[in-house]
């Protein structure tokens, strides 16, 4: 096997998405404990400021203590070479959150054991759900009282429509955890209180026929309540099919305690086993398979102001075959440019570092001068590779923005379209309005105060915002549709984006239920197809 396609085989890039608080920060820490890529759990990103944090880049989100952006970690694990891309955490999460999903080939997906699916996890699974990606669910905090596992389960696949497998389960929970069955090995790794809180553990293993000795360490009484489950388990489970997982019909679920260490190295492995090296990506209608010799990439994120005193803008990639060599002429296909990169950078467990190489499955961050669009693709010198575009996914909040000051209506209009071609706002126009006011649409509320940050910051204009009572958005799918003939009720409002695609701004799920039925023709879609 040659060193390229050794390299790439061994890579596993993936997204780790949950609810705020649902444990994801901690879990990506331990996932890096246990890699050895850190020292002490508390490094990835603290909540208080005194801790250090990776990916504190502009100004306000020290202030609000919060992570806007997302981080791109990368760290060696029994020979793996793991790419986890971390998605904001806040509430306030962006669009950003779902486009980083299109750079990864599975997703981790992190359910407190109190509280199963919370609204975030379900946006965010939809945006999975719709690439098929593998979904591994990992069921957090065991170590506290928790719903009942069977009823966690359900809950997976009724609202989610996917089968579940539980690849281990609970002992008990709360005061009462006592560790997991694996379900495959048919024994119990154990917990006891002397595991709370130590940095590294392995646990104890015991058959499931053991009974003398799970007796003494989890007691008569759970022993014959486990056995209970494990029969129910057995009988009632679906069939383990490693094809429905990789086409993400199937979640294998794990539980857990990651601020205790627990159920960490047994995810990790079977997660390992189960996914596989980086995924082809279509460009055109072809396949291209990640292990070609030619290095190929898309843009999945742009970020501004890494470093204030520069005004830099970070374009992240996500590679999708071959190699990347430091400082070789690469191709900007949509700018149709030749170029060079000369620092491109790769998040490392806690810091930035200048990478000389980088392979199928990495992702890499190059200093953009203003020249890369969210979707473009990068290639070798003579190729004409064209990824497919990442969708433009339908904001939620919208408010009404114009410039105080009419005399900074050039700055108004660069400031707001360079935010815009960056991908953290959206911006839609009315009918015959004029360019000093326009609706901005955004995932999360944070970006209006991004937005109006940053033009206060680096254009000179202070905003006037009015809220808008739209919570939802719509493209018109219909080819050469005259908006003017559809049939609306008078708080629906047809607005245009900078493509000039139609769309419907609508006040809740109920009118775009009755729009739709008031005009039959009428397709809908939830995510914009975007030709690069
Ligand atoms: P997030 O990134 O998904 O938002 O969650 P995060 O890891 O920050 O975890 C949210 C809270 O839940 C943290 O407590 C964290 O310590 C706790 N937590 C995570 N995993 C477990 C677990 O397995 N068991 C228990 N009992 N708690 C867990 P916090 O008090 O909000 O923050 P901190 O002061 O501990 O940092």
């Amino acid at each position: 096997m040659s060193v390229l396609s050794r390299e790439i085989e061994r890579r596993r890039t993936f997204a780790i998405i949950s609810h705020p608080d649902a444990g994801k920060t901690t879990l990506t820490e331990k996932f890096l404990l246990y890699g050895g890529a850190i020292q002490s759990a508390g490094s990835v990103k603290g909540k208080q400021s005194d801790k250090h944090a990776v990916s504190d880049w502009m100004d306000l989100e020290k202030q609000r203590g919060i992570s806007i952006t997302s981080s791109v970690l990368q760290f060696e694990y029994d020979g793996y070479c793991i790419n986890i891309l971390d998605t904001p955490g806040h509430q306030d999460f962006s669009e950003d959150t779902y486009r980083t999903l299109m750079a990864a080939d599975s997703a981790v997906m992190v359910i407190d054991a109190a509280k199963g699916i919370e609204p975030q996890t379900r946006k965010l699974f939809k945006v999975c759900a719709m690439r098929d990606i593998p979904i591994f669910t990992f069921i957090n905090k065991l170590d506290r009282e928790a719903r009942d596992p069977f009823d966690l389960l359900d809950e997976l696949e009724r609202e989610f429509g996917i089968e579940t497998y539980p690849m281990n389960w609970p002992i008990g929970c709360g005061q009462k955890f006592k560790g997991v069955y694996d379900r495959e090995e048919r024994q119990i790794l154990s917990f006891d209180d002397a595991h709370r809180g130590r940095e590294l553990i392995h646990g104890i293993k015991c058959e499931i026929t053991d009974t003398e000795k799970l007796d003494e360490l989890i007691g008569p009484y759970q022993r014959e309540e486990l056995v209970e489950q494990v029969e129910l388990l057995d009988a009632a489970s679906a069939e383990f099919d490693l094809e429905a997982v990789r086409h993400g019909k199937l979640s294998p679920v794990f539980f857990g305690s990651a601020l205790n260490n627990f159920g960490i190295e047994p995810f990790l492995e079977h997660f390992l086993k189960m996914t596989t090296s980086p995924l082809p990506r279509i460009a055109e209608g072809k396949n291209i398979d990640p292990f070609d010799e030619n290095f190929t990439a898309f843009v999945f994120k742009i970020q501004a102001n890494m470093n204030k005193a520069h005004r830099d803008r970070i374009a992240f990639m996500r590679i999708c075959s071959g190699k990347f060599e430091r400082g070789k002429e690469y191709y900007h296909v949509q700018g149709n440019k030749s170029f060079r990169l000369s620092q491109p950078q790769q998040m490392m467990a806690d810091e930035r570092a200048v990478i000389d190489e980088a392979y199928a499955g990495d992702i890499i961050g190059v200093f953009d001068p203003g020249i890369f669009s969210i979707g473009d693709t990068i290639c070798e010198k003579g190729e004409r590779v064209r990824f497919e575009g990442i969708p433009t996914f339908a904001p939620e909040h919208f408010a009404m923005v114009e410039q105080v000051d009419s005399m900074k209506r050039k700055q108004f209009a660069k400031g707001m379209n360079q935010i815009a071609q960056e991908g953290a706002i959206q911006i839609f126009f009315e009918p015959n309005s004029g360019l000093e006011r326009v609706i901005v649409g955004v995932v999360g509320v944070l970006q209006f105060e991004v937005l109006e940050y940053r033009l206060k910051n680096e254009y000179g204009c202070d905003l006037r915002r009015t809220n808008l009572a739209y919570q939802q958005i719509r493209w018109i799918e219909n080819e050469g549709l005259d908006p003017k003939t559809l049939k609306l009720s008078h708080d629906t409002k047809c607005v245009t984006d900078f493509r000039g695609k139609n769309l419907l701004l609508f006040t809740s799920e109920w009118s775009i239920r009755w729009v739709l039925e008031d005009n039959p023709h009428l397709k809908l879609a939830e995510f914009s197809k975007n030709e690069v």
